[in-house]
Parts: C-alpha cells; sequence; structure tokens
C-alpha cells in the first residue's frame, strides 16, 4: 500500500493526498516514484492539511455542523458514510533527487500521480557519504528513528561548529558524543573546556561521561579540582596573560590600565607576577611614582583573585599549554574541567589555551611539512556568547574569523546565538540545531545557515530534547537527527560503530568532501 499520490505539484513545493486517517508528520521524509523512470525524489514534509471530496468548498465546515447538531440531539450521526470522502494532504518541500548514486537539487517536479511513499534505509544510502566519520546519532523523520548513523566530518573542525538550544535540550549529550566519537577514531584534536563539571564522569549519579568510554589513551584530563581518576593539575604561566585578556575580564579604569602598561614596560614578560608579589609601596616607586597607591592596590586585589587557585605560575615551565597542545596534535580529546572556578579564572584559562594553539599553528603554518603532520583540532566552548558578542576583540572571535586557514575550529556552544556576533556566527559552517524555543535566535540562525532552512521553522520549534537538523554545507539539504543519547552510545557496540565510521572516513572522506 503506498502512503499516497502527488496532486499537485510547485517546483518548491509538492502536495500529495493520503487516507484521512494516515499519521503524516512534520519533519517525514518521503519519496516520490513515477513507477516509470529511475528518478526518486525525496521530500520533507512541512505541514499536514485536511480535505474532502465535495462539491462546495466549506463543505468541511458546513458538515461540522451537521454533526454538532448531531451530537446536541440524537447523536446518531453515521461517521462511516463520509469517511470515503475524507484524507489528508501532505505539503512537502522537495530536498532532491537521485537517479542512482548521484543527488541533484530539484529544478523540476515529479510526473501527475507519482507514488509516494516511506523513505527506507536504500533510499538514503546515497547521503552516507557526506556525513563523515564522527558519528553523532541516527537518521531522523519526524520522531522516527531510522537506523542510518549520522554524524559530521573532521575535515569540517575548522569551518567551526555551532551547537544552538534552549537549556535542556540537549547541547550537552552532544558534546559527550562528539568528544567519545573522537575518541573512538583517533584522527581529530578536540578541546573541551567545561565549566559546569558535567563532562568527566557526567556530573550527577544517573549520567555517564567521558571517562566511562575506557579509552584513557584517548583522553587527557586537567582539573582544578579533585577528580576521582587520572588527571593534571591546571595551570597556566603568569607570562601566557595578556593585558587585554584581563581587560576583558575586568572593568579597569583607564588609570588602571595605563600602571598594567606601565608595570609590563618596567618589568617585561615577569610583569604579571611582579605586579602580584611586590608590594604597593615597591611598585608604586618601580613605576616612577606615577601612579596612585590606590590604583596599585585596586590591581593587586584583582590579581590576587586569579592567583588565589593556584591557578598561574611564575614559572613559565609549569604551564600546561605544551602538554595540551601535544595531546591535541597527538589526536586526543582534552577536557579541561573548570567548574570550581569563578567565572573570569575560567575564561583567562580559556583565552590562554586557545591563543596557544592558534598561535602554535599558525608558527607551524610556515613550514608545509610539519603543518601537514598536524589534525584539525577544534575548541569547545560553552556559554560562548560570553565571549563572542559584539566588539569583543578576543582570541575566540579571531579563531572564527582565521583559524580555517591554520586548521583550528572553534565549537560554540549556547542557549542564545541572538548574543552572538552576527558576523561571527556567519562563519559557522555547521549547525547543529536542537529546539529552540526563542523566535529571534530562530531569525538569527536563519540568516546565517549555509543551507535554507527557512522552511524549517515549523520543525525547529517542535523539536524534542535529542533531535536535531544538522545544517552545513557539506551535505546536499539539512539532516534531520536524533542524537545519540549519550549513556547509551558509551555502551553501544564500539566495534561496529567504529567500522561505520572509519569506513567513511577512508580515503573516500576528502574527496567527497566538499561544498555542496
Ligand atoms: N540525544 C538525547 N536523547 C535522549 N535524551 C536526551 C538527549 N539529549 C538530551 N537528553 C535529555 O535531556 C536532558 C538535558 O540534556 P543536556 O545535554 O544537559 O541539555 P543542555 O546542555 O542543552 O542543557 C538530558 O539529561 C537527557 O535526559
Ligand atoms: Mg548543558
Amino acid at each position: 500500500m503506498h502512503l499516497g499520490r502527488v496532486v499537485g505539484n510547485r517546483v518548491m513545493e509538492i502536495r500529495f493526498r493520503t487516507s484521512h486517517a494516515e499519521e503524516v508528520q512534520v519533519g517525514e521524509l518521503l519519496v516520490v516514484e513515477d513507477g516509470l523512470s529511475e528518478v526518486k525524489y525525496l521530500i520533507r514534509v512541512m505541514d499536514v492539511e485536511h480535505g474532502a471530496d465535495a462539491d462546495r468548498e466549506d463543505w468541511i465546515t458546513r458538515e461540522a455542523g451537521v454533526i454538532l447538531e448531531s451530537d446536541a440531539t440524537d447523536g446518531k450521526y453515521s461517521h462511516a458514510e463520509i469517511k470515503g470522502r475524507l484524507y489528508r494532504v501532505g505539503v512537502c518541500s522537495p530536498l532532491g533527487y537521485t537517479t542512482g548514486s548521484e543527488f541533484k537539487k530539484a529544478k523540476s517536479i515529479p510526473a501527475h500521480f507519482s507514488i509516494v511513499r516511506r523513505a527506507e534505509k536504500e533510499d538514503y544510502e546515497f547521503l552516507s557519504r557526506f556525513l563523515g566519520d564522527i558519528q553523532v546519532g541516527r537518521l531522523r523523520s519526524g520522531d522516527k528513528v531510522i537506523e542510518f548513523p549520522v554524524g559530521i566530518s573532521g575535515l569540517s573542525f575548522p569551518h567551526h561548529i555551532g551547537i544552538f538550544a534552549t537549556t535542556g535540550m540537549g547541547k550537552s549529550n552532544l558534546m559527550k558524543d562528539l568528544a567519545l566519537s573522537c575518541m573512538r577514531i583517533r584522527r581529530y584534536g578536540f578541546l573541551i573546556f567545561d565549566p559546569h563539571g558535567e563532562y568527566y564522569d557526567g556530573g550527577e549519579l544517573s549520567k555517564k561521561g567521558l571517562i566511562h568510554a575506557n579509552l584513557s589513551d584517548s583522553l587527557e584530563v586537567f582539573s582544578s579540582r579533585e577528580l576521582n581518576g587520572p588527571h593534571n593539575s591546571l595551570r597556566v604561566a603568569a607570562n601566557e596573560i595578556e593585558i587585554s585578556d584581563l581587560s576583558n575580564l575586568y572593568e579597569f579604569t583607564q588609570a588602571q590600565l595605563e600602571c598594567l602598561q606601565a608595570a609590563q614596560y618596567r618589568y617585561g614578560d615577569a610583569w604579571l607576577s611582579e605586579l602580584n608579589t611586590n608590594d604597593v609601596m615597591l611598585i608604586f616607586n618601580d613605576l616612577g611614582q606615577r601612579f596612585h597607591e590606590g590604583t596599585i592596590s585596586v590591581i593587586k586585589r584583582r590579581l590576587e583573585s586569579i592567583f588565589r587557585f593556584g591557578l598561574i605560575a611564575n614559572d613559565s615551565k609549569l604551564s600546561i599549554t605544551r602538554h595540551v597542545i601535544d595531546c591535541l596534535h597527538n589526536s586526543k580529546v582534552v577536557l579541561i574541567d573548570t567548574s570550581n572556578m569563578y567565572e573570569a579564572e575560567e575564561l583567562l584559562i580559556s583565552t590562554v589555551l586557545s591563543r596557544a594553539i592558534f598561535d602554535k599553528n599558525k608558527s607551524l603554518y610556515s613550514n608545509k611539512m610539519d603543518f601537514d603532520q598536524i589534525p584539525p583540532v577544534l575548541i569547545a566552548m560553552e556559554e560562548a556568547q560570553r565571549v563572542l558578542g559584539q566588539a569583543k576583540g578576543t582570541v575566540f572571535s579571531q579563531i572564527a574569523r582565521e583559524g580555517r586557514k591554520f586548521k583550528v575550529g572553534l565549537c560554540a556552544v549556547s542557549q542564545q546565538p541572538k548574543l552572538i556576533d552576527a558576523e561571527i556566527i556567519s562563519q559557522f559552517n555547521t549547525l547543529f540545531i536542537l529546539g529552540l524555543a526563542d523566535r529571534k535566535d530562530r531569525e538569527i540562525l536563519k540568516n546565517s545557515a549555509k543551507q535554507d532552512i527557512s522552511q524549517l521553522d515549523n520543525e525547529i520549534q517542535m523539536l524534542m530534547p535529542g533531535e536535531a537538523l544538522i545544517a552545513s554545507p557539506f551535505t546536499p539539504f539539512a539532516i534531520p537527527a536524533k542524537i545519540h543519547l549519550f549513556e547509551d552510545y558509551v555502551e553501544s557496540d564500539k566495534t561496529k560503530d567504529d567500522r561505520v565510521n572509519i569506513e567513511r572516513g577512508n580515503g573516500k572522506q576528502s574527496a567527497d568532501f566538499r561544498f555542496y
């Protein structure tokens, strides 16, 4: 039994008739065939309507009146008699068509009364080469999950990734999936800053974390709090911190900024440690008595808070930056747990490490042999709107703008994409769109997505936790996915998943990785 027959066509909209009882859902993927040629159209349901075979257009409304009347009196209205006249109409947008293995944008329309049926696994085969080696979930048709792995290519890392959703819709879960896939295939470097302490062991008893993958060779953990397992302590060197880093985090007056600059001029590389350790009078004199003692005291109090956690080492040999970069270049997942820190210190650590990676890759760029050796690296930042807002000249916006060339990408996680600078958001080529309640947030993504997702607004509003649309220029259309629940994925048959992922990545991947 076919699902339906095509009743109306425009190049951008295909309508089909189906039975009055058929539960067609928004977001379902369907196939249209005329039964004669090889051409298969793939379409997505955008809306569902009621219809009836009747002489008058308002028959349905009138008949509803008759039924109501009957409800109120004898209740003897016979539904059986009218059922044959009722039907539903699926309003769909064409995703494209295939003739064998090629997939093309629809430039024409299927024949009259073409058959409409639900898509089966084989119908999606042509997609597999676009779906990359980093598995995150399975294909979704409406709310039905199809046994067809979906992911992204690690080669898309330097083209930046955005993960956007209202709180509770599954951003953190998706991040853990990405990390786990990276740990399993060991092809890419992935740095995750975790301000909420949820990635290491899941953060709560009912959840799992990266440690449960039992892939200690693929994971390096740095933390400023005690963790129940192997980890390194978190430390950067004072001389890795720049004045602009501090001024992005704390409000400084003009006088205080000038004082910081004077200190840098006077003390050189060691300015931050000197300011922290020397007493006010000594600094006052060292800076030629040009700054008020009060100004110096305020600065010192600010610095106390960053030095408080033992995060800042005076000796640059104690910094973790080299170790972190080595791990990333060795295709490991690096987890930086900053969950016991205040926001300012957390951002300071993220800034220093991100800049070190960017600078390192930039310096390798001139040596082609060395540069070819390093894998693409992705830096994931939670609550990214904090560092990618307007007019913020942070290293993160620099990476968003220039990272591509140097194999460094940014993975911005945010529940409020509208707060991210529009120009920066347009740099994000791969968008994971999960449920987004706010209309303005959806507008922003619609305008910056590299695929036309304007017709998907209905669907985006209906997404349940873990349901996503993956929009990128590397696939022929935005891919509807059900993201793996991490707790299941980490238990899943690793060898089977690996095989799918590795096959997808092998050689074929770079050939197929292109802008669609
Ligand atoms: N892919 C998924 N499949 C099933 N449930 C999910 C999925 N992703 C998230 N959830 C559910 O939603 C909850 C919140 O997810 P989380 O990733 O913490 O959201 P966010 O980081 O966006 O606030 C999870 O604890 C889980 O119960
Ligand atoms: Mg979260």
